[in-house]
């Protein structure tokens, strides 16, 4: 068996054979010759999780065509943007998702999107709910019309190992996001080889459930590519954790015994925080390896998932890696490590990393750096689809020869390895990558403000929180407006303009903004702000009592919240 998918709604299921997989795909892919795809072409994919993504995700590459999936919960004008940079001809959508028993569209955002991409020539659209879409005349292909009459047999084609697979847009320290790119054999080698080897996967016996979505890089690795190779059974599941009840992930584990359950700190959080009476009302006795991906795991989140999911029987492998990594870099194995609650531990045979200094230097034991990659691995990303300067200028430019990741971290006396949460300009909002910068240049995108400067500040659930300074403009209408009402219409927008992940949790409407004599922002001094810490050095500011005011602004709005 490849796949148990699991619907949002309960009771709906489809399993999926390899051989089943197998004609699809192969359908998948005569369908997409007919509609013109060719070797090098790029296709966006912007879908739920049903398994119509894995098959098209899977078509293009035995075609040579490179996907970009872009998360079905990024907004038409995030998934324009994706298209315009890597210039996809393509798109295979849905015309909507469920989302807790409710029908949610999707295709009226591929039309909003497309409005201003041109090239697209066709978009394949899967029906999943009942909904009317618009449609567009020789463009729009039904999934069931085009694919379901093709051959199940293609012969696949050989490419040469460095064809370009797929793109995985991520966001990086500046508004526009990178579109990180992988190549076949490399990429396909280490997702194999870190499935196999990180999740001391049984083909036989395992029942593997990578709980995110094909969206991110998770997805594409530890969903798709690496599971398929090594032969396992996987659970896919289109839901939300509360989708048919808070109990819902325990029900799915306990129905398809699930022995291995992977998925992001955040989540384990919100599972906590709704109580251990979900998960103790089901068997999770299947369950013999749990992972953890995504950002740093508090040592309590560990312990709950050790104690009320593992049942103090199976071990956590909490797994470093990225985007541009392609695969886990860091993890305990499994039976050879032994764990600490919070710690990435290793770096996995073949891979080498260092924790350095500003100048590149490795530091001490127990001591903060930059984490650095000092050697190549396979799965690494081969580059910035379309900007190979600023690939040089990310990663390898900061320390000549060695791979920058943008994470500090810091190994402790034993040499063990501790994630300290990124470096840069880049925020983690529930294992989701967003710049601060991407939410700036949304939030100045309303007429009404002037100014904004955003920070990720530490939260209890999601492990940061995007809190937005905001300066309005003194002529606009809005400035008149109820603030509450403007501040809603802000956290809106800018749902409306990248994705809801991207809602601010906060955003203080403040007359000015800390700024040094050069007119930078200070960040830094936003974030002590946001995180209600006692202020650093203030002597650079033209202003210094800016920042006692808007910490007096911050004051007041958490004390409205109540
Ligand atoms: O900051 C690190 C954090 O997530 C970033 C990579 O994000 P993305 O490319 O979206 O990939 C996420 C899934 C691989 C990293 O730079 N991160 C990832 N895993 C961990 C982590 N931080 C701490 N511990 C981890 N296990």
């Amino acid at each position: 068996m490849a796949y148990h998918w699991v619907a949002d709604i309960e009771g709906e299921s489809r399993t999926i054979t390899y051989d089943e997989l197998h004609r699809e795909v192969c359908r998948t892919a005569n369908a997409l010759i007919e509609l013109g795809v060719k070797k090098g072409d790029r296709i966006a994919v912007y879908m739920p999780m049903i398994p119509e993504a894995i098959f098209a995700m899977l078509a293009f590459a035995r075609l040579g065509a490179i996907h970009s999936v872009v998360f079905g919960g990024f907004s038409a004008e995030a998934l324009s943007s994706r298209i315009l940079d890597s210039d996809c001809r393509f798109v295979v959508t849905a015309d909507g998702a469920f989302r807790r028993g409710a029908p949610s569209p999707l295709k009226p955002a591929v039309d909003e999107a497309l409005k201003s991409c041109p090239d697209v020539a066709a978009v394949l659209v899967v029906k999943r709910t009942a909904g009317e879409v618009e449609w567009v005349e020789g463009r729009d292909h039904w999934w069931h019309d085009v694919v379901e009459r093709q051959s199940d047999l293609h012969e696949p084609e050989a490419f040469p190992a460095e064809t370009t697979m797929f793109i995985m847009y991520t966001s990086g320290t500046t508004a526009k996001p990178k579109g990180i790119y992988h190549t076949t054999a490399g990429y396909l080698t280490q997702a194999a080889t870190t499935h196999y080897n990180v999740f001391d996967v049984k083909a036989e016996s395992d029942v593997c459930w990578t709980a995110a979505d094909i969206g991110w890089i998770t997805g594409h690795t530890y969903i798709v590519y690496g599971p398929l190779i090594n032969g396992v059974t996987q659970v896919m599941y289109e839901g939300l954790p509360d989708s048919g009840g808070r109990d819902r992930w325990w029900k799915i584990i306990s129905e398809y015994k699930v022995t291995i359950l992977y998925t992001a700190p955040t989540t384990i959080r919100t599972l906590m925080k709704w109580g251990d009476q979900f998960p103790e009302g089901f068997d999770l006795t299947s369950l013999r390896l749990l992972g953890t991906v995504g950002e740093p795991i508090n040592p309590e989140a560990w312990m709950c998932y050790r104690e009320h999911i593992g049942g103090n029987r199976c071990p956590i492998v909490d797994t470093w890696w990225q985007t541009e990594t392609g695969a886990i870099l860091c993890s305990p194995l499994p039976g050879i490590t032994a764990t600490k609650p919070g710690a990435a531990m290793r770096a996995l045979p073949g891979i080498s990393i260092a924790v350095v200094d500003d100048a590149g230097n490795e530091v001490g034991r127990g001591e903060g750096g930059y984490l650095v990659v000092t050697a190549p691995w396979p799965a690494m990303t081969r580059g910035i689809w379309g900007d190979p300067d600023r690939y040089l200028d990310t990663y390898w430019s900061r320390f000549p020869g060695t791979y920058f990741a943008g994470d500090g971290a810091k190994l402790d006396p034993e040499g063990d390895l501790w994630l300290l949460g990124r470096v840069d300009d880049v925020m983690n909002i529930s294992g989701h990558r967003l710049s601060t910068t991407e939410v700036e240049h949304a939030l100045v995108g309303h007429p009404a403000v002037a100014e904004a400067a955003v920070v990720g500040a530490s939260d209890d659930t999601t492990g940061q929180a995007i809190v937005a300074f905001v300066t309005l403009k003194l002529s606009a209408e809005d400035a008149n407006k109820d603030q509450a009402a403007l501040v809603e219409e802000l956290r809106d927008h800018v749902a409306h303009v990248i994705s809801p992940i991207a809602k601010p949790r906060q955003i203080i409407l403040t007359p000015a903004l800390p700024k040094t004599r050069s007119g930078k922002i200070m960040r830094r001094l936003l974030r002590d702000v946001a995180e209600n810490r006692s202020l650093g050095d203030v002597t650079t500011l033209t202003d210094p009592t800016v920042v006692n005011m808007i910490a007096g602004l911050m004051v007041t709005d958490a004390a409205s919240d109540d």
